[in-house]
């Protein structure tokens, strides 16, 4: 979720935790079993529209299979943080996904969360960093992290690359300057314009650095055969943007659509083996499981036998829901037909209302309440997975319906 950036450095309180719970149980559920994509809380079953495991490796025989084979032979989890001791499969994860993206090389870290807090430091220096105000609040994390250690922290708007460019200008040309944002966003669904900024950048001297959690898995490299408009591989945005790796930092996470707890950062093999040492994480933090760690290799073989397919009914059930709502005329910032699906309340609704009927009727979503999205953006975002079946796509489309008739939707041409 993007940060509401003004309170974006305020601790939240315990007080604000119990008014999101009254609104709703699904913030904070314990969820008691899974069964495809339904879920049960207590006991209530719902069908997860919450979930990002974009291309249902979660449950697929094949990768579970691998997975407890790995554990078998390596135990539940590797007791060394990595600069210790890696095993085996960490160097096979880094040389394929290198292959995979096209990359000159990779790092892989726990998670994303870390790569911010460590990466972007250590990248900016005492230089700055420019974080763009819709970017997921980890990255603005990660570059306050950075300013507390010594860089300048601004804030820049995607649909203004002038305003970047006044940035720019009048940053300090002796240190680094490293301009940050999502891939694909984390709320919108939409696809940035890479080659616009990676241009700006490079006249800058300013490095690049996308984070692609929603992207990686989903979207990558197009071409005349691409049976959607998300290209082929999942080889992510740069990839998708046909952009170069050449000053650009590309930042993803097996969490989303790979299901894994692991997350990289794409880098030159020089940079690579100076971040072994200046990012914390790989010296001192505990590793990725084992059963991740096999389970994003067994996603790769995964990937290559059947991403295409896996993609094609993702972009398909995607489709469904987004005619849909063209259909009913209700608003959604998703232009890129990515499985991200933000829907923003009209104003005067009330999001514990729409919260309540949506988990009578058995949908569970994610919902985007304030403070933590700014009052204009209160709503709630569906995720597509290639696990939905028709039937329950065909009920989310039935309730969002039900949710317009009572005009809690926004219009899209409001
Ligand atoms: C764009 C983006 N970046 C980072 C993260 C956090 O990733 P991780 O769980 O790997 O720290 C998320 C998670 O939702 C995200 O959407």
């Amino acid at each position: 979720m993007s940060p509401h950036l003004p309170d974006a450095h305020k601790v939240p309180s315990v007080d604000q935790l119990d008014r999101l719970r009254a609104v709703t149980p699904m913030y904070d559920a314990v969820v008691d079993e899974v069964d495809g994509r339904r879920i049960r809380v207590g006991g209530d079953w719902l069908t997860d529209f919450a979930s990002c495991n974009y291309l249902g490796f979660d449950l697929d025989e094949e990768i579970i299979t691998a997975a407890e084979r790995a554990v078998r032979r390596w135990g539940t989890h590797p007791g060394w943080s990595r600069l210790l001791g890696s095993p085996r499969l960490y160097p096979q994860i880094e040389e394929r996904l290198a292959e995979l993206l096209g990359a000159p090389d990779t790092l892989v870290l726990p998670t994303i969360t870390h790569i911010h807090m460590s990466v972007l430091p250590a990248l900016a220096g005492s230089g700055a960093v420019f974080v763009e105000a819709g970017a997921h609040k980890t990255i603005y994390d990660g570059g306050s992290y950075a300013r507390g250690l010594g860089a300048r922290l601004h804030r820049w708007h995607a649909d203004d690359p002038d305003e970047l460019v006044r940035l720019l200008r009048s940053a300090d040309t002796a240190h680094p300057r490293v301009v940050c944002l999502d891939g694909v966003n984390s709320m919108t669904g939409n696809i940035p314009d890479l080659p616009a900024l990676a241009k700006i950048c490079r006249e800058w001297g300013a490095l690049l650095y996308v984070d692609d959690a929603h992207g990686f898995g989903v979207i990558g490299e197009r071409g005349d055969g691409s049976p959607t408009p998300y290209g082929t591989r999942g080889n992510a945005v740069v990839r998708h943007c046909a952009e170069t790796y050449d000053d650009v930092v590309l930042v993803g996470g097996f969490s989303k659509a790979y299901s894994a707890l692991l997350a990289f950062v794409a880098v030159p093999t020089a940079l690579k083996e100076r971040l072994k040492l200046a990012a914390p994480p790989y010296l001192y933090s505990g590793p990725s499981p084992v059963h991740s760690l096999a389970a994003v290799l067994a996603g790769f073989d995964v990937n290559e036998a059947r991403g295409e397919q896996l993609r094609h009914t993702l972009h398909r059930l995607t489709a469904r829901v987004l005619a849909h709502l063209r259909s009913l005329g209700a608003h959604t910032p998703n232009r890129d037909q990515t499985p991200v699906i933000e829907l923003p309340l009209s104003p005067g609704h009330d999001l514990a209302d729409v919260a309540r009927l949506l988990w009578r009727r058995g949908v569970y979503v994610t919902l985007a309440a304030y403070p933590l999205v700014p009052r204009g953006q209160v709503g709630f975002r569906v995720q597509l997975t290639s696990l939905h079946t028709d039937e329950q796509v065909g009920h989310l489309n039935s309730v969002l319906t039900e949710l317009d008739e009572l005009g809690a939707l926004r219009r899209a041409d409001a």
